[in-house]
């Protein structure tokens, strides 16, 4: 797994979430298991599960409640992934094969279905109704987003459509996680609703810095294949900064015409876009969100698990994974 400073105060809990996810596996047909046990083996950062445990130790949630929330959110995060990769046709997640590259498309769909199942079963046994609420909403509000930018967002130019999209497919996640955490907790809605839009704002960065990293990042160190949103058609926020700096190139015109299936001259806008100052800006856009999200942690008494999540929200933008 990937380690980062916010994740070590708080590691034998991200080993009980990870036996906790783990043990869905158990009585199901044996090419599900394994398919599973891949699954959760190949690590991923982590990063929802420690949200939700740093802010509700922050607050003083009972510890069986946020391990089970945290594997609830970490399944649910790992079958939309699944799911992802079979639309987007990724062979790669983690550095290693996803489950489209060696199952069926029918298998895939069926192991995502299964991991989403058994995510809902978890957020059920928290025992809260309003979190079960919030956890079936989230997932409308992220296939809705998926749907949205299948249909109606590829080749579109739109700030709008943009910040909508990564809303739906990242940060209404954040936010959930961050939200239910303080709900479980003995924390007012006041605490509640600071907590949401704290997730809010280190789930908008966080996407940001994806879609930056998707034009600048390693691909032996990301895991995943890069460079592959503009070639699908996905307008980022790099792109976006680029366009709007240069509108006279012949590269954006074409895109502008919807040529975005021309590989060759969409690869040179790629390194055009690598090599301009859209990376910084773009970045700087991050940096706002966490400032934001920083200022909201700052209204928070002091603890040590502030300064979790205060280090959490800066590996967001620091991070090259
Ligand atoms: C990948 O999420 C999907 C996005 C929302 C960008 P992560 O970058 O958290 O993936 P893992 O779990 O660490 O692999
Ligand atoms: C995926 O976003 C978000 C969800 C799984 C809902 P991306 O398509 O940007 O994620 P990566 O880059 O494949 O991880
Ligand atoms: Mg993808
Ligand atoms: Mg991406």
């Amino acid at each position: 797994m990937n380690s980062y400073p916010a994740l070590a105060p708080i590691q034998a809990m991200i080993t009980e979430v990870e036996a906790r996810m783990c043990a869905q596996g158990e009585d199901c047909h044996p090419d599900l298991r394994a398919a599973l046990e891949h699954l959760l083996s190949s690590g991923g950062k982590r990063i929802r599960p420690t949200l939700v445990l740093l802010v509700g130790r922050m607050l003083g949630a009972p510890h069986d409640k946020l391990i089970t929330l945290g594997a609830a959110v970490e399944m649910l995060h790992t079958a939309t992934l699944v799911h992802d990769d079979l639309i987007d046709g990724s062979l790669l997640r983690r550095g290693i094969p996803t489950l489209n590259a060696r199952w069926s498309p029918a298998a895939t769909v069926l192991t995502g279905d299964f991991i989403f199942a058994r995510a809902a079963k978890l957020a059920a046994e928290t025992e809260n109704v309003t979190l079960m609420q919030w956890f079936a909403e989230t997932l409308a509000v992220i296939v809705n987003g998926e749907l949205t930018q299948m249909f109606t967002s590829r080749g579109l130019i739109s700030r709008e459509n943009y910040y909508k999209r990564i809303f739906s497919k990242t940060a209404s996640l954040f936010e959930m996680c961050a939200r239910a955490a303080a709900k479980v907790s003995p924390a007012d809605d006041e605490t509640v609703e600071s907590m949401r839009r704290f997730g809010h704002k280190i789930g908008m960065a966080f996407q940001i810095v994806d879609d930056i990293l998707d034009f600048t990042g390693d691909q032996a160190t990301v895991g995943k294949p890069l460079g592959s949103d503009l070639l699908q058609g996905l307008v980022t926020l790099p792109a976006l900064y680029y366009i709007e700096t240069h509108p006279n190139d012949p590269d954006v015109h074409l895109l502008r015409d919807g040529g975005w299936g021309n590989r060759e001259r969409m690869e040179r806008l790629i390194e055009s876009i690598r090599g301009s100052d859209s990376i910084q800006r773009s970045m700087q856009e991050a940096r706002d969100y966490i400032e934001d999200a920083l200022e909201i942690l700052a209204s928070c008494p002091p603890s040590p698990e502030r300064d979790s999540l205060e280090q959490l929200s800066r590996y967001i933008i620091d991070r090259q994974v």
